[in-house]
């Protein structure tokens, strides 16, 4: 199965949610390697310390060691092949208009993810049927702190378990779930447990990590 995570708009969390994604993915069991199709090559910085390879995916190849490429689209750059799943972060007004324009030209199945407690808008009716949308995934201190360092912020004991990092990684999970529902390639992700609400329900309040909530444009 192959992922791609995109957005015209940078600094929205791009690489920040395709690098958490490919953890995730591999504390669930699958097979990860994650592709930068991103001059900056920011993917691999935070995937080396976790030991997951990035490469570049070649379309002639069968690659029967991964069950999932994430592939961490820079603005204006090509993915090298099709994914199976289009995510399309939304972090503000800009990436909203952004994300609405881009949906409109791909083919594959969409998933909307807000990100930075940012609420997204709602999917236009021509595009009903080729966008699903998933959770809001909250502004986090933690999160931005790993990320100044390259750094998964599940790996960092003092930060794993703010709430910004758990409620990363309850949204993620249901995003890898509806992601495989959606290429309906046969790979068996274990249901997620605990706590946390469904993607469509709001963030948690986090009286540390979301005391500087994003305000919407
Ligand atoms: N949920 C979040 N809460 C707080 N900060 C976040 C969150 N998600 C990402 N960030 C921060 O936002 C900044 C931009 O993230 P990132 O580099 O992943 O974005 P990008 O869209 O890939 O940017 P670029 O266009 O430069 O490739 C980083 O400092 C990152 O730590
Ligand atoms: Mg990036």
């Amino acid at each position: 199965m192959i992922i791609a995570f995109h957005n015209h708009k940078g600094g929205i969390g791009t690489t920040t949610l395709a690098a958490h994604f490919c953890v995730l993915a591999r504390t669930l069991g699958l097979r990860v390697a994650g592709c930068a199709a991103d001059f900056k090559q920011d993917l691999p910085r935070f995937l080396g310390p976790e030991n997951i390879p990035c490469i570049d995916i070649d379309p002639q190849r069968e690659e029967p060691d991964y069950d999932l490429f994430v592939i961490d689209v820079q603005s204006n750059t090509e993915p090298p092949i099709d994914p199976d799943v289009w995510v399309i972060p939304i972090s503000d007004h800009g990436a909203a208009i952004n994300g609405v324009a881009l949906s409109d030209s791909l083919r594959a199945p969409m998933i909307w993810l807000g990100n930075k407690g940012r609420k997204l808008p709602d999917v236009p009716a021509y595009l009903q049927g080729a966008v699903e949308t998933a959770g809001s995934i909250p502004y986090s201190r933690a999160i931005r702190c790993a990320g100044d360092d390259y750094r998964i912020v599940w790996s960092i004991p003092e930060l794993a378990r703010t709430a910004g990092a758990l409620y990363l990684h309850a949204a993620l999970h249901d995003l890898l779930e509806q992601a495989v529902a959606l290429s309906g390639e046969p790979l068996v992700v274990p249901s997620r447990k605990g706590k946390w609400p469904k993607p469509s329900a709001p963030p948690p309040q986090d009286p540390v990590d979301s005391d500087q909530a994003v305000p919407a444009n």
